[in-house]
């Protein structure tokens, strides 16, 4: 069985964008009361009472935008400074990375992906659903600072938008040929809008790889994530090329994560609902943490029957309670 030791932790619902395929700027969202948000102290709680007993080692910072929470900072460097982290890294769209990169390598992070999705100004602003003229740019000058303080690896997530950004494929692409950046392309999901997922559907990753290889050609890479990402590369580039196909291609057997949203709930699936437990109603009455643990762990246990599988069943309607930023990605 597939060992689970990834923990994504959200820590804050909230998001300065309003991405097209997370959440629209049209739709309504019920923000969790910040009152139910948990504390550093209490994801700190967590992981050293429960997730890292129980095995893990690799943890991701999401959001909503997690550098909309002002103790950020302070949390990357106490969970940097766990002797058991083996992995700590951060998940941002960049719009607030120029001034906080510095003071979060110097807390120990060492690893960010940044949200990407077009190099022309108007397409990215048309898909953050912002009209002000400068957001591409702070983003891009995000990217540049981080790159300076020196994060490595530095990754870029597009996801691929028919019509919207998919002309942008080889721009994107070229992005690693001579930094050594890692651009990764997903294939968009039925996840927060369903609408534009009807209207647009998804491109698979294989065909993606088809354009980048007829351009450049395309080469298998030998170095390989922790995550679901097939990696590539244009023959001498200095980055890489990440394929994640969550739609075309059925990876959930090697799932080896667990989500917990900012306001303490543990999501065993990205893509099925049931079964997520409440960690933070039990942490908060006292109830002992062993408890909760033997909770988790056999939560953890189930999870191969959780996981969605979505191939299998076919049931994928793009209907969820919560989009992405309140999932954490
Ligand atoms: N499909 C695919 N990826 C998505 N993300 C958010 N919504 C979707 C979706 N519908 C991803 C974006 C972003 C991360 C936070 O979540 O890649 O980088
Ligand atoms: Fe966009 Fe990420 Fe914010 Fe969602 S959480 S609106 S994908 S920047």
């Amino acid at each position: 069985m597939n060992v689970v030791d990834y923990l994504r932790i959200s820590l804050i619902d909230r998001c300065n964008f309003r991405c097209q395929y997370c959440m629209p700027a049209d739709t309504p969202l019920d923000y969790v009361p910040s009152a139910t948000v948990l504390t550093n102290a209490e994801i700190l709680t967590l992981l050293q009472e429960v997730f890292i007993p129980l095995g893990f080692r690799k943890f991701r910072l999401t959001g909503g935008e997690p550098l909309l929470r002002p103790d950020v900072v302070e949390l990357v460097g106490a969970i940097a400074a766990l002797p058991q982290t083996q992995d700590l890294a951060l998940t941002t769209n960049a719009f607030l990375l120029a001034p906080l990169a510095a003071d979060l390598y110097a807390a120990g992070l060492r690893r960010i992906n940044i949200s990407l999705d077009s190099l022309e100004p108007e397409i990215f602003h048309q898909i953050i659903g912002h009209r002000g003229r400068d957001r591409w740019q702070q983003v891009w000058d995000g990217i540049l600072a981080a790159h300076r303080v020196g994060f490595d690896p530095l990754k870029l997530n597009v996801v691929v938008i028919p019509g919207v950004n998919d002309h942008e494929i080889e721009d994107l692409a070229a992005l690693t040929l001579d930094r050594g950046w890692h651009v990764r392309f997903i294939e968009f999901m039925p996840i927060g809008n369903a609408e534009l997922f009807g209207e647009r559907a998804w491109i698979a990753s294989a065909e993606l790889r088809q354009r980048i290889r007829d351009r450049w050609g395309l080469v298998e890479s030998t170095v390989r994530g922790n995550g679901p990402a097939d990696v590539f590369q244009i023959p001498g580039a200095r980055g890489t090329l990440g394929f994640i196909s969550q739609m075309s291609e059925c990876f959930c057997d090697r799932c080896n994560r667990v989500r917990l949203s900012a306001d303490g709930w543990l999501r065993p699936c990205l893509l099925n609902e049931t079964e997520q437990l409440d960690l933070r109603t039990p942490l908060r009455s006292g109830e002992s943490i062993g408890v909760l643990r033997e909770q988790v762990r056999s939560l953890l246990l189930r999870k191969p029957e959780i996981n969605f599988k979505a191939r299998e069943s076919g049931t994928n309607d793009g209907v969820y309670a919560r989009t992405m930023s309140q999932i954490g990605g």
